[in-house]
């Protein structure tokens, strides 16, 4: 069987830890895309230097012209602009949209069957941005946040309770950003739901709290250290899980940015928005939808609003 061939496009900070996982998991050939020129050249030859020593066989090579990525398996987005100290995702939502224009024609150029993971913010709505330039279809498209959001949830309650990561499960659901809606009763620690841990003694409610807020404020927090940019590290690690699951057609059950059609999870009209998904050789098999409360509906409902609201304000910008 072929290699499969994998399309990072942007080799900025997570395209290029992007790059180095994909190889040290030997998920298959990566081609390194950017409009700077040199860089993915330059760290596409530095991370295939690197695979004699990892004893990993996949090819790597850079590119300034969309053809390099004809054909691509697995196309991964992380063109654009982050954010500085002060800004907000949403303040990058009219430099980005452009970038979603150009990258949506190449995919729809050389590789329409590829599955797609976003990873450009403001998530949600460069998901919307590029599905709708590309053509993809919606279950071949998906954004990262909610793997990333619940590894810094889980990160922090490891660190609360002393125990392996291994062990902590969380459950984020809703959009990237403030309004991300952290489901308290459905993140476990070896399957012990966090509000029984709380009866327990294990931790207090207003630890469990502040956790849930330092979860929501996770991406600032590392903005705010780096001063330069924004995290790289940890969203690489998730966009590789999401495309792994694809590749190996895992089927796991994971976070993710879809499409959720009116009528599904409450919501009234279709919206891109982080909901629970099988991910496998079919890209979005199913849409997990489990049961909310009236509060936790109220939330999700506020953090689709939230996200319909930034899609108008792109309609608006693309006029
Ligand atoms: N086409 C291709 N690449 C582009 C384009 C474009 N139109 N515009 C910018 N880029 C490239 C830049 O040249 C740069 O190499 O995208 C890369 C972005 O890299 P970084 O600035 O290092 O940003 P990074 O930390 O990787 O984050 C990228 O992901 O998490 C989000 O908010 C983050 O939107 C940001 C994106």
């Amino acid at each position: 069987m072929a290699r499969k061939k994998i399309a990072l496009v942007g080799s900025g900070n997570i395209g290029g830890t992007l790059a180095h996982l994909i190889g040290l998991k030997e998920l298959g050939d990566v081609v390194m895309f950017d409009i700077a020129e040199g860089i993915p050249q330059g760290k596409g030859l530095d991370i295939l230097e690197s695979t004699p020593v990892e004893g990993v066989d996949c090819r790597y090579s850079g590119a300034n012209d969309y053809s390099a990525i004809k054909g691509a398996d697995v196309v991964i987005v992380t063109a654009g602009v982050p954010r500085k100290p002060g800004m907000s995702r949403d303040d990058l939502v009219g430099i980005n949209l452009k970038v979603m224009a150009a990258v949506g024609q190449g995919i729809k150029d050389n590789c329409p069957g590829a599955f797609v993971i976003c990873i450009t913010n403001p998530l949600d709505v460069m998901v919307w941005a590029l599905q709708h330039y590309s053509g993809v279809p919606a279950n071949m498209i998906v954004g990262m946040a909610g793997v990333l959001d619940s590894a810094r949830f889980r990160t922090f309650l490891c660190e609360e309770f002393n125990v392996s990561v291994e062990d902590v499960t969380a459950f984020v659901l809703g959009g990237h950003g403030d309004t991300m809606v952290p489901l308290v009763r459905y993140s476990t620690v070896a399957g012990i739901p966090l509000p029984d841990l709380v009866k327990m003694g294990w931790t207090t409610q207003e630890k469990l709290d502040k956790i849930v807020q330092r979860t929501r404020d996770g991406g600032a927090e590392i903005v705010n250290l780096l001063k330069t940019g924004s995290a790289y590290y940890a969203p690489a690690a998730s966009g590789v899980a999401m495309a792994e699951a694809f590749l190996k057609d895992k089927k796991r059950v994971l976070p993710v940015a879809t499409l959720v059609k009116g009528g599904t999870y409450g919501q009234p009209d279709d919206v891109f928005v982080g909901v629970p998904v099988v991910i496998g050789e079919g890209g979005v098999e199913r849409i997990v939808e489990i049961e909310l409360n009236a509060a936790e509906q109220a939330e999700f409902n506020k953090s689709a609003d939230a996200v319909r609201g930034l899609v108008k304000v792109a309609k608006g910008l693309m006029g």
